[in-house]
């Protein structure tokens, strides 16, 4: 194929437009020519039949940008692993969200770095912390942008775990007592959409019936509902400064090998008044997205998590990749198996890229 497609042309609003080339010919004589019926390339021979029969669209609707909010003023910290992503003090935070706001994008997923960590995770849920501060700064900036915040404990322990620690274990019907506590200050600091990541069982029931009980009966709940114990979180873990100072999140995140359990994880956060479910990483789990669509019957977001963000960079960085061609084809396979929301680094690269600036 002697054809090189550029990023612009296979995604970007160009797509539908005429590419230079010849009008058809009629087939030369040729005493070679295969009978065929059927020609797929028909439909592959300019960028305009290629937009004309194109499966799956791309925009920046679809997506939602992470953001590490830290303490302090005029702070911009670039993540070593993830190079574009940063640390942000809550004002460059609001800068950030109005600049993806400029960009076309709906919604932003906060994180926070707390000033101080302790073994119960009480700066989840403390008012002032960087998340509660950037949430409310960020509604009264940019009032239309979707707020949507990381409900955890692992940003904010100081062992690094997801929850409480009894005897070593991570102990879910107290964890989840304290992630409702961090759910119901996020609402009260005007979330939008509070997002559990923590994978303790009975949350997101106990969660919507708290929001409902202290009038937030309008915040909805995006579920971590499929979330694999992962390599691909490294990079996230010195972003966030989250990793386990000893052991892992076995005991609560998914064994990678497992689809019929992210299906019974799935329905139970469903039954349980979940609005929204995730599975997350994103692309080596394409099979499970597809299975969570069909089954859920929710709208669906898959997370393009900071492994998946840190290995196109890398490979980018080291010129053994098209980045934006590589960033996009990610995208479209993420959105292709069944993801009604993609959360990604990448989300204003991607919708400039769309916007074919
Ligand atoms: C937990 C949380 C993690 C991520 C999102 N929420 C890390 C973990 O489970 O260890 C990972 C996101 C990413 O890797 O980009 N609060």
């Amino acid at each position: 194929m002697s054809t090189r497609m550029t990023p612009a042309s296979s995604f970007g609003p160009a797509s539908g437009g005429p590419t230079p080339s010849a009008p058809a010919q009629p087939a030369a004589a040729n005493s070679a020519a295969l009978n065929l019926r059927r020609r797929p390339r028909r439909l592959r021979r300019t960028a305009a039949i290629r937009a004309l029969v194109r499966e799956t669209r791309l925009s920046a609707d679809m997506f939602i940008y992470p953001l590490f909010v830290c303490t302090g003023s005029g702070q911009r910290r670039e993540v070593s692993s993830m190079p574009g992503v940063f640390q942000l003090s809550v004002d460059e935070a609001v800068r950030e969200a109005a600049a993806a706001r400029a960009d076309g994008i709906q919604g932003v997923l906060l994180f926070g770095l707390p000033e101080k960590k302790d073994d119960t995770g009480s700066a989840a849920f403390d008012a002032e912390a960087p998340v509660q501060a950037a949430t409310r700064a960020i509604k009264q900036a940019v009032p239309d942008l979707l707020v949507i915040t990381d409900v955890c404990l692992c940003e904010y322990t100081s062992h690094g775990h997801c929850g409480l620690l009894v005897d070593g274990e991570i102990a879910n019907d107290a964890t989840v007592e304290q992630l409702v506590r961090a759910a119901l200050s996020h609402a009260a600091a005007g979330a939008d959409i509070v997002a559990p990541s923590d994978m303790m069982d009975g949350r997101i029931g106990r969660i919507r019936e708290a929001l409902d009980q202290a009038g937030f009966s309008e915040v909805a709940i995006m579920s971590y509902a499929a979330k694999y114990c992962s390599a691909f979180y490294g990079p996230f873990r010195e972003a966030a400064d989250s990793a386990p100072a000893f052991g892992d999140r076995r005991s609560h995140q998914m064994d990678p090998a497992n689809v019929d359990e992210a299906l019974r994880e799935v329905q139970l956060d469903v039954d349980e008044g979940a609005d929204i479910v995730m599975v997350k990483p994103a692309l080596p789990y394409l099979d499970v997205i597809a299975r969570v669509k069909a089954m859920s019957g929710l709208p669906t977001a898959a997370y393009q998590v900071s492994g998946e963000y840190a290995m196109l960079k890398a490979a980018a960085r080291n010129g053994w990749i098209d980045e934006p061609r590589a960033m996009m084809e990610t995208l479209t396979a993420i959105h292709r198996a069944g993801a009604d929301i993609i959360i990604t680094y990448y989300a204003r690269e991607a919708a400039r890229v769309l916007r074919g600036s």
